[in-house]
């Protein structure tokens, strides 16, 4: 059986309905519920496909929506098993942050595939709300630049980009670290989750990829307002897209590079992260930048570069960790947004090989949730669905 075939069955074994609600779950073993990027990258691998579930995979994503616009990260259709390690984010089945905002691109990508124009109508004002929520939530000081209240807002829930922020050590433990996030749900709880005040007091980061996937995700929005002919839905959209953009550009680009930032001085983290090459994926380089960012960063294995993928953090930090979440191993969601980056910069031969080790990866390990960089174990989530990424990284 083809490695396409049995990436679109464990998309079909993962699926699950709740009371109508359909979605499919990152892995039957660990993570049993509903999560937003995931279901995003579900949609996306389902409209090669499936486009009917892969409007289910969205639809279901709404239906939890809070008022005020935020699409909750988690939801927890069914009962919830709390497990002693896991974070405890539930309030009334759904979680209490969000996750990067993929939705729009899911949307329009699932469109120029199956254009429906009815589905595009239904989502259009719950995926603005949400659009919205960020940009005037998030960013309560006007800078353009949005922000994460909490590490798994980003998706890399233990990466080191936030250890200034977490006030953790390097070393920081698996364990250790899930008892901090506990500890910071804690505190937001206690201002309520007042974005302004839980930043000010409690964590504050304005991370790279969460805003280079936020403009791309504008763009997307902006095609569906324009499509659809909602004039002031795309500017809002195409506005922000540019806003952001330049607000990256003037406090994040340091050194050929940017860097995510914490505080209300939009201190810069300078770790080396996977997150150099994200900028490619919202064509935030010139031509000249990333070609030096692929010299600097792609073309030398001992930074980010490894046999089996692109590291999540470069070899050459203290905090790096083979086997680390997100502290070291090579994750497949991250392998996607750079072979898309690499591809639409032209970097054909790099973008090829990055595909390459991610089947490789795949193949080997049965859609594992993420690879040792040094020996190529497979770690993680068994049957973990991102691994269908890869029907979106054909030519
Ligand atoms: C882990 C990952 C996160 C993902 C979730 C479900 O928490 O860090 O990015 O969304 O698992 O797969």
């Amino acid at each position: 059986m083809s490695l396409e075939t049995k990436a679109e069955e464990l998309l079909r074994k993962n699926r699950r309905v709740h009371r109508g609600h359909q979605y499919t779950v990152p892995s039957p073993d660990i993570y049993p519920y509903q999560w937003l990027w995931d279901s995003c990258f579900h949609a996306i691998a389902l409209s090669h496909f499936d486009p009917k579930a892969a409007q289910e995979e969205l639809r279901s994503l709404f239906a939890m929506q809070y008022e005020d616009g935020m699409v909750p990260h988690m939801i927890f259709w069914k009962k919830m098993i709390t497990r002693p390690y896991f974070v405890v984010w539930e309030n009334k089945r759904r979680s209490v942050i969000t996750q990067p905002p993929m939705i729009a691109y899911a949307a329009w990508e699932l469109h120029r595939r199956h254009p429906d124009n009815s589905f595009l109508e239904e989502i259009y004002e719950p995926l603005l709300k949400f659009y919205q929520y960020l940009i005037e939530r998030r960013d309560p000081r006007d800078h353009h630049l949005i922000s994460i209240i909490n590490p798994d807002e980003s998706g890399e829930d233990n990466s080191p980009r936030f250890d200034i922020a977490m006030g953790a050590s390097s070393d920081i433990s698996f364990f250790k670290h899930m008892y901090e996030r506990n500890k910071l749900v804690e505190k937001n709880r206690t201002c309520d989750f007042n974005e302004e005040l839980c930043m000010r007091d409690n964590f504050w980061v304005k991370d790279v990829p969460f805003n280079v996937i936020l403009i791309r995700n504008l763009q997307a929005l902006g095609h569906i307002a324009s499509f659809l002919g909602h004039k002031q839905g795309e500017h809002f959209a195409t506005q922000h897209a540019k806003l952001i953009r330049d607000n990256m550009r003037d406090r994040l680009f340091e050194d050929g590079v940017y860097w995510s930032a914490w505080g209300q001085n939009h201190e810069k983290i300078k770790i080396d992260t996977w997150a150099h090459f994200v900028p490619m994926f919202a064509d935030l380089y010139t031509h000249a930048e990333a070609k030096k960012v692929v010299e600097k960063y792609f073309n030398n294995f001992n930074t980010l570069r490894s046999e089996f993928g692109i590291r999540s953090v470069s070899k050459t930090e203290e905090s790096y960790r083979s086997k680390g979440f997100w502290r070291g191993p090579v994750w497949l969601a991250p392998q996607w947004f750079i072979y898309k980056g690499l591809r639409s910069y032209g970097f054909k031969e790099e973008a090829e090989w990055v595909k390459d080790t991610m089947y490789h990866n795949v193949e080997s390990s049965n859609f594992r949730e993420y690879f040792n960089p040094e020996t190529g174990e497979a770690m993680g989530a068994r049957q973990f669905t991102w691994g269908a990424l890869l029907l979106d990284m054909k030519d």
